[in-house]
This record gives C-alpha cells, structure tokens and sequence, in this order.
C-alpha cells in the first residue's frame, strides 16, 4: 500500500504528530507564520489529508486545486470560517473541526478579559511596570463593578452558555440573544431570552460568541453601538468580523460605550495604526482564548482523529459538512 501524504499548516502537539507518522508520511509548515494561498494550492494538489489552522486561508480557489485522492481537511478549531465549506463539500471533501474541548478554556478567557476591563487591571498592571504607582486615592483607576451587573450574551452556543454559568457565581442578570431559544437552559442557568435591541440597551457587560455568517457579519455596527448603555463594556472572543471595526473606533474615540476588551479583531493582526491601541479602555489580546496547554493539545489530537477517519474513509467524528454523507 502506498504511504499516505499529510501536511500540517504548522507544528502541532508532538504527541498528535506522533500518531500520524506511525502511518503516513508527514510535512509541517515550519513557519509561525500561516503559509500563503499559493502555497497551499500547490501543496493540497499533492496530499491525501491535511490539518489545517483558522489562520489559513483554504479558498475556493485552494480548495479546487486538491488532489483528486485529497480524502480530508481537518481544521484544528471549533470555527472554520477561513474554509469554502461550499466548495469543499461540492467536492466530497469532508471538513472536520475541533468542539467541545474548548468550551470552558474560551469561557474562562472571555471572564478573564471581563474582569480585567472591568476593573482595569491591564491599565493597573501597566503603569505599575513602567515605574508609576500611584499612592491610593479615592478616584485613582476606579472601575465597573461586575457583581450583580446584567451581562448580555449574543450567540448561546456552548461557549455562550459556559459563559453564562460563570456569571451566575457573581449574581448577574443574564440576557441572551439566539437564533434558538433555549427554554430549559432558562430556569437551569437562570438566563432571559432577549431581542438584540433588548440585549443591546440593556447590557451593562456585552459578549460575543456567535460564529461568523452572513448574518453576524459586523452585526455590531454603528446604529447597534449606538443602542448601547454609555457605561456598557463590550467583549468579543468570536470572530473579529462579528464588529465592524470602523464603527467600533468611532463608538471609542466618541465615548459611545465605556470599552471594550478584544480577542479578535478584522484583520488579524490589528493595523499597527489602528487608534484603538493607543486607548486605555481598551484590551486586545492576539486571539488566544483556546490557548491553554490541555485544551490545545486535545485540540490537536481531535484534529488528528477527524484525519485519520478521512483517510480510512470512515465518518468523521466532528464534521462541520455532514451533508456530504447524506449524498
Ligand atoms: C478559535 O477561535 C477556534 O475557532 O477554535
């Protein structure tokens, strides 16, 4: 039997690249930085699986230059976005993505970047290393209180919900927005269905986890920014392009909202001129939500468990386009 051709768009767990070349031979993007489009097309036009990151842009255009014997694409991810799923599954490619195993890892993160908004313990913490502490004083780097402060949440998946569990420990009244009501999370979390105008004029915290669609493309524009409390603090660990980002810097510079902590942004990574870093009230973080070393490293293994049933031809275990097999 002829030996099977992987390639990782970067260096993943050795423990996961392990398992892959007790049976196929396996190249790995040595860069830290993504490959570009056209090295992709050239490499996907010569391997049976590849494992792919959010960073990587896995085009139409890359997508049909695939090897006709390409038997899997699997994303090390639970959002693949940066995949043309359309084309992938008008080919037959099944396209295996990573849920789950990240919940709690990116819940944790979006309370992290909550409190340290709220209580400005970026800003503390910065002055501090560069040599400025200032003697306590009555006004001197007061913040929100989040105890008993009404969190908003837009998009009540798993992460929306893992979210919410937290708020519970610091008594808040909890708002959620969702394309699904969730009637027996309701009572179980003590959670209110809203309308996004209801969530947005009513939220004192806003966070965002819905995943990136036609629909939620710069949901969070100027008139919905507009409709927030003057006080609200916005939090998004989703996509960058759930936030128009030109709206976003209008809402700072005009104290339209109060701040905002951000994982991700549009474009990864932020503009170098972008007004937005130079403010105090805001906190960006380079997208590391999932970023724990458990959580990445069964991340990969769960990539690599989607490649390996590619390559057998079996079902993926987590496919983003189980159509393909109802064809
Ligand atoms: C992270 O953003 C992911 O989609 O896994």
């Amino acid at each position: 039997m002829q030996t099977k051709k992987i390639f990782i768009t970067r260096n993943i767990h050795p423990d996961a690249v392990s398992r892959l070349k007790s049976f196929a031979e396996v190249d790995i993007w040595p860069g830290e930085t993504p490959p570009s489009e056209e090295f992709l097309k050239q490499k996907i036009a010569q391997v049976d699986g590849v494992i792919t990151l959010l960073t990587d842009p896995l085009t139409s255009n890359v997508i049909s230059s695939a090897n006709p014997g390409l038997k899997v694409i699997s994303q090390m991810a639970v959002g693949y976005d940066n995949i043309d799923i359309k084309t992938a599954t008008e080919k037959g490619i099944p396209v295996g993505h990573t849920p789950g195993v990240l919940t709690e890892t990116c819940a944790d993160f979006t309370w992290a970047l909550l409190l340290s908004l709220a209580r400005r313990i970026h800003e503390a913490a910065l002055e501090v290393s560069q040599g400025i502490w200032k003697p306590w004083g009555p006004d001197v780097l007061v913040g929100y209180d989040v105890y008993g402060a009404t969190l908003g949440i837009i998009g009540f998946g798993r992460i929306g919900q893992a979210v919410a569990r937290r708020a519970r420990g610091f008594n808040m009244r909890i708002l959620y927005t969702d394309p699904e009501r969730h009637i027996d999370l309701e009572n179980e979390l003590n959670v209110e269905f809203c309308t996004l105008d209801e969530i947005l004029s009513q939220s004192d915290f806003l966070s965002l986890h819905t995943y990136l669609s036609e629909t939620t493309y710069h949901l969070i524009n100027k008139e919905r920014l507009a409709q927030m409390k003057k006080t609200a603090l916005l939090i998004n660990t989703s996509r960058g392009s759930v936030i128009d980002p030109t709206a976003l810097e209008w809402a700072l510079i005009n104290k339209v909202i109060a701040g905002a902590a951000l994982d991700v942004f549009e474009p990864e990574p932020i503009p170098a001129e972008s007004p937005l870093l130079r403010m105090k009230n805001v906190l960006i973080t380079p997208h590391i939500a999932s970023a724990s070393i458990h959580t990445r490293q069964r991340m990969a293994h769960m990539a690599v468990d989607n490649l390996i049933a590619g390559l057998e031809g079996k079902r993926l275990p987590f496919c983003a386009n189980p159509q393909i097999y109802s064809k």
